[in-house]
This record gives structure tokens, C-alpha cells and sequence, in this order.
């Protein structure tokens, strides 16, 4: 079955290598996402999905290959530069401030947003999410574990990303709450906001994609539409090896 890849990118990775001094991690990895995309990146732990996000946001440098953004070359460009562009990325385990209020986090967030703006992104943030809402004045430290990561979710937001990069929102939240923070993916969708989805939930982070890659050992070994069959399976194969597509070995 043909995968639906956009026919115009957002976003545009080629050929990424980065790592950690010495170290590398990301063997050539390529990937795209379309306005109005969500895509699920996938993989076991350590394969090097926190490190494509962090690299794709400026926050490591890349060592090769291009990162390109709405056209605009981000191969070099800072975490701000990238914001600014409208790629915005919310780190794994992200932890708000806890002495300052829930407004206060959102308005650190939109910190360089025009003065006139932030009162009405911060109010926008704030409506995909009406359990922290009603606590807008309390201070972080009040929230539950849940709803602090929500409010992370939330300071992305204010900044009106074009491409939104979650890295694992749901860790650790119940089932209700995940179903929450996937079911914003949906809205960010419906509104047609990019988003580029890590989790390891591999089910329910399908039934909110458009499409899938999965990433091992710092490689694409997998990349299909996300109503695919049989795509858990395949997946799982994925990650340890026994599923890589020839052209993607070399
Ligand atoms: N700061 C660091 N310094 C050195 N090596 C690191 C650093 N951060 C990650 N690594 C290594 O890079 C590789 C990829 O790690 P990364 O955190 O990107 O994986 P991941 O796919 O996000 O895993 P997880 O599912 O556990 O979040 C791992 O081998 C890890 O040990
Ligand atoms: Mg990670």
C-alpha cells in the first residue's frame, strides 16, 4: 500500500547526523512532515528519538545532513531561531516552574511575544486544556504530576507553533490523561497544526498519526502510513532488526 506523504514538507530532514561528542547517534536519518501533519516517531528506548527532536530544534548541533523548515535552512540555527520560525519543541520530562503561577509559566513561555499578543496566546493555550484553566492562578507546585506536564504542553502552545514536537507527553500520566493529551494532538490537527509525535504507546499514538517512522540504532528502519495493517507487528520487528527495507541498510 502506498504511504500518503505530503506533497509539499513543512518539514524537511536529510541526512541528519548528531551526537553526543565523540558518540554518534544519528546515522543519516531522513524525514518529512506536511502542513497539517501529525506523525508518530516510534522506537525502542535509546534508539535515539529525544536526540532527532533535540537536533531538529538547534538544541545539539548536527554534525551532517540539513534540517529545513518552511524552506528556511535550520541546519545551524538556535532553539530561539527555530521557535521564532515556528518550530517548537516540548523536551522530555519538561518541569514548569513551581513558586510562580500557571498564567506566569504561559506568559514565560510567549516571553518575546509582542506585549499586545500575550495576554490573548496565553488565553488560547489555556482552551485545550480546562482542568489547568480554572487553576490559572495557583501556583505550578499545586497542580498534579498530570496537569504539570499539560501545562508544558500548554507553554509550547503559546508560541502558535506551526510544528509542535511532543517528546513522550504521556509519560507516566494515567490512562485518562493520555487520552487527553492525545486527544489535543487531534484538536492541534484539526486546527492544522503540524506535530511530531514521540511516545511508546504504539496503539494509541497510531489512532491520532497520519503517518509513522520508526527509529533504531539511530536509523529510519520503518516509515508507513499509520492505518497500515498489521503495523504494531511490523513495528515491533522493526525495533529489533528483523524489518529493515534494503534501501535503508546502506
Ligand atoms: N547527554 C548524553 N551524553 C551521551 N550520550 C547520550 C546522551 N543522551 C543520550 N545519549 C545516548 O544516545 C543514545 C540515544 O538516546 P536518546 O535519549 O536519544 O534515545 P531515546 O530514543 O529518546 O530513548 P528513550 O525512549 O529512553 O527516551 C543512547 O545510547 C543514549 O545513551
Ligand atoms: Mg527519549
Amino acid at each position: 500500500m502506498p504511504i500518503s506523504a505530503p506533497e509539499r514538507s513543512l518539514l524537511e530532514v536529510g541526512g541528519l547526523e548528531a551526537g553526543y561528542g565523540k558518540i554518534a547517534v544519528l546515522h543519516g536519518v531522513d524525514l518529512r512532515i506536511g502542513a497539517g501533519e501529525v506523525v508518530a516517531l516510534l522506537g525502542p528506548n535509546g534508539a535515539g528519538k529525544t536526540t532527532l527532536l533535540r537536533a531538529i530544534s538547534g538544541l545539539l548541533p548536527v554534525t551532517a545532513g540539513s534540517v529545513s523548515f518552511d524552506g528556511q535552512d535550520l541546519s545551524r540555527a538556535s532553539p530561539r531561531e527555530a521557535a521564532r520560525a515556528g518550530l517548537v519543541h516540548v523536551i522530555e520530562g519538561h518541569r514548569v516552574f513551581t513558586q510562580i503561577s500557571v498564567a506566569d509559566n504561559l506568559l514565560l513561555a510567549g516571553y518575546d511575544l509582542p506585549r499586545g499578543e500575550r495576554a490573548a496566546r496565553i488565553e488560547e493555550a489555556l482552551s485545550f486544556f480546562p482542568e489547568i484553566a480554572a487553576k490559572r492562578h495557583d501556583r505550578g507546585g499545586a497542580l498534579s504530576g498530570g496537569q504539570q506536564q499539560m501545562l508544558a504542553v500548554a507553554q509550547g502552545l503559546v508560541r502558535r507553533p506551526r510544528l509542535l514536537m511532543l517528546d513522550e507527553p504521556s509519560a507516566g500520566l494515567s490512562p485518562v490523561l493520555v487520552d487527553r493529551v492525545l486527544g489535543v494532538v487531534s484538536e492541534l490537527r484539526a486546527k492544522g497544526t503540524s506535530v511530531l509525535l514521540v511516545e511508546q504507546l504504539i496503539e494509541k499514538t497510531l489512532a491520532v498519526s497520519d503517518r509513522v517512522y520508526a527509529l533504531a540504532q539511530g536509523r529510519i528502519v520503518l516509515e508507513a502510513g499509520a492505518r497500515e495493517d498489521d503495523l504494531p507487528h511490523r513495528l515491533e520487528r522493526a525495533y529489533f532488526g528483523e524489518d529493515v527495507p534494503t534501501a535503508l541498510h546502506a
